[in-house]
């Protein structure tokens, strides 16, 4: 053990906090040339074009040529992009799937999108320490929701039709022949046109009180042409308790509402008796000590929680401040048991980074 005149302390151990901070520090720069690469479209120009320096990429985009380089530079440093030797930058097939598509899963970019609203958070943040009150989604402006859209909408485009609904068969053969659907907390509605889309004769209603998020799902109902799909502001129209639903959707939401157990109890008085209703929440361990042993998201999620989730279940005074790890099977299973619902699963066929999968039947 070192000793100083004041503290006593182990240098390794120093060394090792310092260099974890460090590695964040490095995360966070790393993270706002990723938005930068995005928003100047720098990755959509790397994609499919082999290896360039970086006055062939400076040329294809017109920027200056020293900003590109160092830019390409901090990508190859960060592990983003791959160096080829003689001043050459490419992007790999896998690179561009995670930074120039965001058609597929794996796609990361538009998460990025957090960088220049985290700095209109932090500000305001030192006012929730001292009240408790937090802040909803829409305090985040249009480009909070075009962040939620951006970050979640690659999963819901790709994987929601073609990959998770194929795992509860009956729910697919009733969208086939004409089911009422319901989306709750459902943002930019990119889950409901594609499912629109894929299941013609079925009517979808999306609901979510965040008016920045409804601008987005009207602009994406438009733009995906469909006529099947409506959209209500949850706090002006409640979803009918009228047991008329056959599905019921809450993808990436439950954790960030203030009161989550009146969505699941809404929920189940909406739909039929046969009804289901397939959760997509973040998995998340029973405890704060599990989560810290073996959780490898869990730095991500607590800190994402304090910014955004927690926040937006605190918005209201007697919100539940619930979080992003808030919900994980157990009591996400409690959640739906007190409801009501009287079957629960885990949908183990399907993995995610950060997210797990539920179905829960009346
Ligand atoms: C992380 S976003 C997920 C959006 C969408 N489901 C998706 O997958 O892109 C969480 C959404 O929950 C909505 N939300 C939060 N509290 C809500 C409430 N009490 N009622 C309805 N929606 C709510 C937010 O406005 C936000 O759009």
């Amino acid at each position: 053990m070192a000793t100083s005149t004041e503290t006593q302390f182990d240098p390794e151990i120093l060394q090792a906090k310092a260099e974890t901070a460090f590695g964040a520090l490095g995360g966070l720069f790393i993270a706002a040339g990723i938005h930068v690469g995005d928003r100047l479209g720098l990755y959509a120009a790397m994609k499919d074009a082999g290896a360039l320096t970086a006055g062939q990429l400076a040329e294809k985009t017109g920027y200056k040529e020293r900003w590109v380089l160092e830019w390409l530079r901090g990508q190859a440093a960060g592990g983003l992009l791959t160096y080829r030797g003689q001043d050459r930058f490419e992007m790999t097939v896998e690179e561009a799937m995670v930074l120039a598509d965001d058609s597929n899963p794996a796609s990361m970019v538009g998460a990025f999108n957090a960088i220049p609203i985290i700095g209109g958070i932090v500000d305001r943040i030192p006012q929730a320490f001292k009240t408790g009150l937090g802040y909803s989604f829409d305090s985040m402006g249009p480009t909070g929701a075009q962040w939620v859209e951006a970050f979640l909408g690659p999963w819901n485009r790709s994987m929601l039709v073609s990959s998770a609904l194929p795992t509860m068969p009956d729910v697919v053969q009733k969208l086939e022949q004409g089911a009422k659907v319901a989306d709750v907390g459902t943002g930019a509605a990119v889950a409901l046109v594609s499912m629109a889309k894929a299941f013609p004769k079925s009517e979808f209603h999306g609901y979510d009180n965040s008016e920045h998020a409804l601008v987005r799902a009207r602009a994406n109902i438009q733009e995906g042409g469909v006529s099947n799909v409506h959209i209500h502001n949850s706090d002006e129209e409640s979803l009918p308790s009228d047991h008329s639903f056959d599905f019921a959707t809450c993808l990436d939401c439950l954790h960030d509402m203030s009161h989550p157990h009146k969505a699941a109890e809404a929920i189940h008085a909406a739909l039929k008796p046969d009804g289901n209703w397939f959760i997509v929440d973040v998995d998340g361990r029973d405890t704060f000590e599990e989560n810290l042993a073996d959780n490898p998201i869990s730095g991500f999620g607590y800190n994402a929680s304090l910014l955004c989730c927690m926040s937006s279940s605190a918005c209201v005074e007697d919100g539940g401040a619930h979080g992003t790890m808030a919900l994980p099977e157990t009591k996400m299973k409690e959640l739906v048991t007190k409801a009501g619902f009287t079957r629960f699963r885990r949908i183990e066929e399907l993995e995610h980074t950060f997210n797990a999968y539920y179905e829960a039947r009346p």
